[in-house]
C-alpha cells in the first residue's frame, strides 16, 4: 500500500492551466527535486524538440477547457470532421470544451483558426485516475468542421495493425506544452519531438508496475519528452498513423530522461468506432 501511495505522487498528468497557461498537477510530487537527477540530460523543449513548419501537423488540436479554477489546456488530435481524440484527464473537466483547430501560434487569432465548442464529451467509461488506465475520451463536434489544408485528420492504426507493438519505431510527439522545465508558461507555438518507442517492460522500471498493455512508453533520452500542458496530445508513427494519446510523465521534471507515457491508441480501437463517426480499416 504504502508503495502504491508512493508511486502516485511521484506521476503527474500533464495538463496545463491556461488562464495563468501553468501547469496543473493532479498528483504533485512530495519528493525534493533531487540534484543529481537534475543535472543529468538537461536540454530545453516540447521539451528536447522544435517549433514545427507551421500547419505541417494538421490534425494538432487544441483545448481550453473551462473549470472552476480557470481554463485548462489540452491537446488533443482530429479524428474525423465531428470527431477528437484526447485524454480522459482533460474530457473530464467540462462537457462545454473549446476546440482550437488550424493553429500554430495558439494566443494569438490566426486567420488559420477555427474554434468550436464540443457538442457532447465521451470519457472512457474505465477511466482510472489512480490507476492512470483507459486515459482517452472523445469529443464530438457538431455540425462537422470544414477541412482544408491547415484542418485535417489523422489516421489511426489498422486492425492489420493492432497488436503491433510499435517498439523502436521513432515517433512525433506535438504540443503546446511546456518547452522546458524551467518555463512557467505553455509553448507560443507548436512544437514537436521525434522519440523512440520503448518497451512496456523497460518503462516499468520506471514507473513501478503502473505501465499496462494500454500503455506506450516513448524513451526520454536527452530530455525529449511531453510536458505539462501536452496532455491528449498525439503521438505519430514514422509510418502517419495515431498511435498514442498524451497521458503523463514524471512530475519532478519532463527533461530528466524518464520515459513519457500515452494511451495505446491500438488497444482502443473498437472503443473509439463504437463511440464516433471513425472508419477503421
Ligand atoms: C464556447 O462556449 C463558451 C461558453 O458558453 C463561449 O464563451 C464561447 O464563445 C464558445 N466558443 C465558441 C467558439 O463558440
Amino acid at each position: 500500500m504504502k508503495m502504491k501511495l508512493l508511486v502516485f505522487s511521484l506521476v503527474a498528468i500533464a495538463l496545463a492551466q491556461a488562464a495563468e497557461w501553468k501547469p496543473a498537477h493532479i498528483h504533485p510530487s512530495t519528493l525534493p527535486r533531487n540534484g543529481q537527477l537534475m543535472k543529468s540530460k538537461i536540454s530545453p523543449r516540447i521539451t528536447g524538440g522544435d517549433e514545427v513548419e507551421p500547419h505541417s501537423l494538421p490534425y494538432q488540436v487544441g483545448l481550453m477547457i473551462p473549470t472552476d479554477d480557470g481554463t485548462a489546456f489540452c491537446g488533443a488530435s482530429l479524428l474525423s470532421p465531428t470527431t477528437v481524440l484526447t485524454a480522459a484527464h482533460c474530457g473530464e473537466l467540462s462537457t462545454n470544451i473549446e476546440i482550437v483547430l488550424g493553429a500554430h501560434r495558439i494566443r494569438d487569432n490566426e486567420d488559420t483558426q477555427v474554434r468550436v465548442n464540443s457538442s457532447q464529451v465521451v470519457v472512457h467509461p474505465d477511466w482510472d485516475r489512480l490507476t492512470l488506465q483507459n486515459d482517452l475520451a472523445i469529443l464530438r463536434i457538431s455540425p462537422a468542421v470544414e477541412l482544408n489544408e491547415n484542418i485535417q485528420t489523422v489516421a489511426l492504426p489498422t486492425r492489420a495493425n493492432a497488436n503491433d507493438d510499435y517498439l523502436d519505431d521513432v515517433a512525433t510527439a506535438s504540443g503546446w506544452g511546456l518547452a522546458s522545465d524551467g518555463a512557467e508558461t505553455i509553448s507560443d507555438v507548436l512544437r514537436s519531438v521525434q522519440v523512440p518507442v520503448g518497451a512496456n517492460s523497460g518503462c516499468n522500471l520506471y514507473y513501478f508496475g503502473v505501465i499496462q498493455d494500454t500503455h506506450l512508453c516513448t524513451a526520454g533520452d536527452g530530455g525529449k519528452s511531453t510536458c505539462s500542458g501536452d496532455s491528449g496530445g498525439p503521438l505519430v508513427a514514422s509510418t502517419g498513423e495515431l498511435i498514442g494519446v498524451t497521458s503523463f510523465g514524471i512530475s519532478f521534471g519532463c527533461e530528466i530522461g524518464w520515459p513519457a507515457v500515452f494511451t495505446r491508441v491500438t488497444k482502443y480501437l473498437d472503443w473509439i468506432a463504437e463511440n464516433s463517426d471513425v472508419e477503421i480499416n
